[in-house]
């Protein structure tokens, strides 16, 4: 009676001595394999006398099954451990407090701007846009400000290069939005032209400007938001009007002071710088100028074919980044530039 079990216990043993799956299928070739044990054992067979044969068939078969049985139950114990392993090395904590998703959150200016864009719509005024990249007709010569105006020298800009270096004829980066009040005058016109009388311009036009100018109160880029109201019967009362009422709004006060201080700008007659304090809290009585602003010149009228005759109105050019400090009681308007999140997480 032949007996394989030492070979079945040593093939047990060397199928537990590992734990990893390409050596378990090394160690099953040296026992099922072309050249293993019991393979030869079964080539053997051949040479013994036929009536021993099947006893001896039967039990190297009986063997070999107790192998593979050792070998699927390794496999199994294997693949187990490689999944307890994995789990134990991917668990979550679900008791562990989150990282936490940082909510971005609106630039203080862009706040302003949206705020502006809301109070004035819902008094019926349009929002239009313009180009940065400004012709000097536009920015300048419109705005009844010819080449050799000194009111230019207060606009010191940034002037494009062609492309050999030199100063690129005419071509600048816009000092203020007041070119919009023309390119929206033009559209305007264009677009009522078969009217005997013209439907009143009322409209807001925000957006950055640049300019060579760098302190706690001034940016070299910075926005503006152009305000212009033209029709037949628009006066210097309803600037103020509009004006006070929309700041009383926009910063949800009653408490403030604004006056109206004579100036010049070559596009109005008469002109007037906005100036405005609060009467309480911190920034108490401290005056800034929020805007530039009058009755729009005659002459920028005819240069938009309007005729000054029928129609008058009013501009102004208003300044969200100063209305931002002073609504945030921010005392350098640089700082809104730097991007250092330290600062601009406090408006989130
Ligand atoms: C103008 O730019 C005129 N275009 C305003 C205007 C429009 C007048 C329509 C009449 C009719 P001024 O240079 O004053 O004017 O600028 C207007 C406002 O922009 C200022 O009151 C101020 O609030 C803001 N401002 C001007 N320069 C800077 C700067 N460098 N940084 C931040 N804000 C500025
Ligand atoms: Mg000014």
């Amino acid at each position: 009676m032949h007996n394989f079990d030492d070979l079945v216990h040593a093939a047990a043993a060397a199928f537990a001595a590992t734990d990893d799956p390409d050596a378990l299928e090394q160690i099953k070739a040296s026992f099922l394999g072309k050249s293993g044990q019991i393979t030869a054992l079964l080539k053997g067979l051949a040479k013994l006398p036929p009536d021993e044969r099947k006893t001896v068939g039967a039990a190297i078969n009986r063997a070999k099954e107790s192998v593979e049985a050792a070998l699927n139950g390794r496999r199994e114990a294997i693949r187990r451990l490689a999944l307890e392993a994995r789990l134990a090395e991917e668990a979550l904590d679900v008791t562990l407090p989150g990282r936490g998703q940082s909510r971005g959150g609106l630039h203080p200016v862009t706040r302003t701007l949206e705020r502006i864009d809301g109070l004035f719509r819902s008094i019926g005024f349009d929002v239009a846009d313009g180009p940065e990249i400004e012709a000097d007709f536009q920015n300048f010569t419109a705005l009844n400000t010819p080449a050799d105006h000194p009111a230019r020298s207060m606009h010191d800009t940034f002037y494009l290069q062609d492309q050999l270096g030199g100063v690129a004829e005419g071509i600048l980066l816009r000092t203020h939005t007041s070119p919009i009040q023309v390119r929206y005058m033009q559209a305007h016109v264009a677009r009522y032209a078969g009217l005997e009388t013209m439907p009143e311009i009322r409209v807001i036009a925000p957006g950055r400007v640049y300019r060579v100018d760098s302190d706690a109160t001034h940016s070299p880029m910075f926005h503006q938001v152009e305000g212009l109201w033209v029709g037949q019967r628009v006066s210097f009362a309803d600037l103020k009007g509009v004006v006070n009422d929309f700041l009383r709004r926009f910063f949800e006060s009653d408490d403030l002071q604004v006056r109206f201080r004579p100036s010049f700008f070559p596009f109005t007659e008469p002109s007037a710088e906005i100036d405005m304090a609060f009467m309480s809290g911190a920034l108490k009585g401290r005056w800034l100028e929020i805007a530039g602003c009058g009755m729009v010149h005659p002459n920028v009228l005819r240069h938009v074919n309007i005729d000054p005759e029928k129609y008058i109105g009013f501009a102004f050019g208003m300044g969200p980044d100063r209305l931002t400090m002073l609504r945030y009681g921010v005392n350098d308007l640089r700082l809104f530039y730097d991007g250092d999140l330290r600062f601009l997480r406090q408006f989130v």
